[in-house]
């Protein structure tokens, strides 16, 4: 079966009451590709008001939750939470939760652990930094993150795994399309090996990492490239010819 093809925005801390109802009116006119999943990462805050703003083929995500479902952890929000406002995927293990915020491999399996128990789907994300790939183990890190979250999935069809190299994130710099298409290749080896073919066969891995429109169609047209996670060009109208990427 084809994999579905995966457009993810991570609006990261941007936007306003204003300026989301505007981008999410832009988005509902598209056109957006029916045979493109589609879900945009909102800051928390919004979460509730971009909901009951998007029109059915658009998905919304949370950027980050924690990993019990309620209690005394002051400025969390809970995957109960996420979905009591109707919004059912959260990003998690994002570079910037990983390198600017400290989550350590094992507390971002946790959360993917909880968020999954609690039905929510997750994008999960992994991605070396600049001195891990210029020696060589961008492989080894890579492997390493997917293996701590696995321990935490039981069903791989709520997981989307989203590769994004940390030096490629924010910089303009983004992975050729046969930088994104090895590595994607080896995650889906691993997957094979390490949980099922049939698993490996079905997972969408996405690539995030300055994507914008110009660059979007050819890293789309790499065999193991299922989608993209897009942060600066999802504020923007591009988005939508980056929904249309795929061929
Ligand atoms: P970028 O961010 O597209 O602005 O590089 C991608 C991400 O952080 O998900």
């Amino acid at each position: 079966m084809a994999r579905k093809f995966f457009v993810g925005g991570n609006w990261k801390m941007n936007g306003s009451k204003a300026a989301n109802t505007d981008l999410v009116q832009l988005l509902a006119k598209g056109p957006l590709d029916p045979n493109t999943e589609v879900v945009i990462g909102v800051p928390s805050i919004y979460l509730s008001q971009v909901r009951t703003l998007v029109p059915e083929n658009i998905h919304v995500a949370a950027q980050n939750c924690y990993k019990v479902a309620k209690g005394a952890f002051t400025g969390e929000i809970s995957p109960a939470m996420i979905k009591d406002v109707n919004v059912d995927w959260v990003i998690l293990g994002h570079s910037e939760r990983r390198n600017v915020f400290g989550e350590s491999d094992q507390v971002i399996g946790e959360k993917v652990g909880h968020a999954l128990d609690e039905g929510l789907k997750v994008i999960a994300c992994i991605g070396e930094l600049l001195e891990e790939r210029e020696a060589g183990k961008t492989a080894e890190v890579v492997f390493r993150q997917t293996k701590v979250i696995s321990g935490f999935v039981k069903d791989w069809s709520k997981v989307v795994l989203a590769y994004e190299p940390v030096w490629a994130i924010g910089t303009g710099k983004t992975a050729s399309p046969q930088q994104a298409q090895e590595v994607h290749e080896q995650l889906r080896n691993w997957l094979s090996e390490n949980i099922s073919p049939e698993v490996a066969q079905s997972t969408r891995i996405i690539y995030g990492g300055s994507v914008t429109a110009a660059n979007a169609k050819e890293l789309a047209s790499q065999k193991d490239v299922d989608g993209f996670l897009v942060g600066g060009a999802s504020l923007k109208p591009e988005f939508v010819q980056i929904v249309n990427a795929r061929q």
